[in-house]
């Protein structure tokens, strides 16, 4: 007899990964535009500061929910920046956002309850879920609105069941930056209907033309009902070193902890020294990262408006754009499919993250150097030309 896997892994949608697998170990030219892989490389002074730390000997075991002095370093951070008002207690070191929300999820889910993703989701989100043994209920945001947060269109998805909401601010994959009226929605639903929010905040550094990026645990009454989740992963460009944390009330952190112990221990000790130089270091390594990314989204944005049939909104957060490609009449996956065939040009479609982006595309602007993303832009011009 076969052995049989467990039924939260039989009884859970398998994990599509989009674009991503169907376009690896093809041969050609490929331009991957798909993963929000950051093109830059980590900044010296991070690596330095861990490669220090591992040559003085930090290769042991060490405290639970991350080093003293790296929460201590994250608690001054999130009250000055994200005006999350928090002691070093209530930080929580992971490894990267993903296991943030991992944690998040199996602490506080029970089999039944209901969470509600905000459409367009971040895929990873409904999975987790899922394997928490939650049912996930999606809230479309509406293109034409710009994906903003309305209450209308969430207020009639919360039920009785419902215990979560996941937010993903700035936004993978629209790129907008919520509001604070939109965020306060979200924060009066929460404390109507007693949820709990999930703030997804991994792309909190990359907003642009002063869009303000607010915590929304940072809004009267939020701080004990929202866990906040952060990385290094995509500001940093430190996506490979599988580092993030999360900020929640102190009645919060011992639930998280059971999952986090029993699932990794801790993170890594001599990496965490790495993330303490990033938090303390010179900000202007961090603006220089980000004032690229604006360059490159510049180039992408004004590029995409003029293919024929492809409307591209401004992009006030993230790495990504999100046009809009009904004008071509192709559907997202199939004009997706296209590109990798004919323009050797990897990009996600919309309805990756659910019907509400079935035509639209998600391209990566931050995971190129400017030539390659020209280069990408020319054969995506070609190809919408020739329809
Ligand atoms: C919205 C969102 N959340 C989480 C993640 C994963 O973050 P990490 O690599 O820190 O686990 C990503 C990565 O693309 C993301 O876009």
């Amino acid at each position: 007899m076969p052995i049989r896997p467990a039924r939260r892994i039989t009884q859970t949608a398998p994990k599509d990964f989009g674009m991503f697998a169907r376009a690896a170990g093809r041969p050609g030219d490929l331009i991957h535009l798909e993963l929000g892989m950051p093109a830059e490389d980590t900044p010296q002074h991070i690596k330095d500061a861990t490669i220090a730390a591992l040559q003085g000997g930090a290769v042991h075991y060490s405290d639970l929910q991350g080093l003293p002095e790296l929460r201590a370093a994250l608690a001054d951070k999130l009250n000055r920046r994200n005006r999350i008002s928090v002691g070093a207690h209530e930080v929580l070191v992971t490894n990267g956002l993903t296991q943030a929300s991992f944690a998040a999820f199996m602490a506080f889910l029970d089999a039944g309850d209901e969470v509600l993703l905000l459409e367009p989701y971040y895929p990873q989100h409904l999975g987790k879920a899922e394997l928490a043994g939650a049912r996930v209920v999606t809230a479309p945001l509406d293109a034409a609105d710009g994906f903003a947060i309305r209450r209308a269109l969430i207020e009639p998805r919360i039920t009785a069941r419902t215990r979560a909401l996941v937010l993903v601010n700035p936004c993978n994959p629209t790129g907008r930056v919520y509001r604070r009226d939109e965020l306060q929605v979200i924060a009066d639903l929460a404390q109507a209907h007693d949820l709990l929010v999930l703030s997804d905040e991994v792309y909190e550094e990359i907003t642009y033309d002063g869009a303000e990026h607010v915590s929304i645990a940072s809004l009267p009454g939020m701080t004990e009902r929202t866990i906040s989740m952060f990385a290094f992963t995509k500001a940093y460009a430190m996506d490979g070193w599988r580092l993030g944390y999360l900020a929640a009330d102190a009645a919060l952190i011992g639930p998280l902890m059971k999952v986090t112990t029993n699932e990794v221990t801790h993170v890594n000790t001599f990496i965490q020294a790495g993330a303490l130089a990033a938090v303390t270091g010179p900000p202007e390594v961090l603006a220089g990262m980000v004032a690229r990314d604006r360059a490159r989204r510049d180039l992408v944005v004004a590029r995409l408006n003029q293919m024929p049939g492809v409307t591209c909104a401004p992009v006030e957060g993230t790495i990504y754009a999100f046009p809009d490609i009904s004008g071509t009449r192709l559907r997202a996956q199939a004009a997706a499919e296209a590109l990798l065939e004919k323009a050797g040009v990897v990009v996600e479609a919309g309805s990756f993250y659910g019907p509400a982006g079935a035509h639209h595309l998600r391209i990566c602007f931050g995971c190129a150097e400017p030539d390659r993303l020209e280069e990408a832009m020319d054969r995506m011009q070609r190809f919408f030309n020739g329809l």
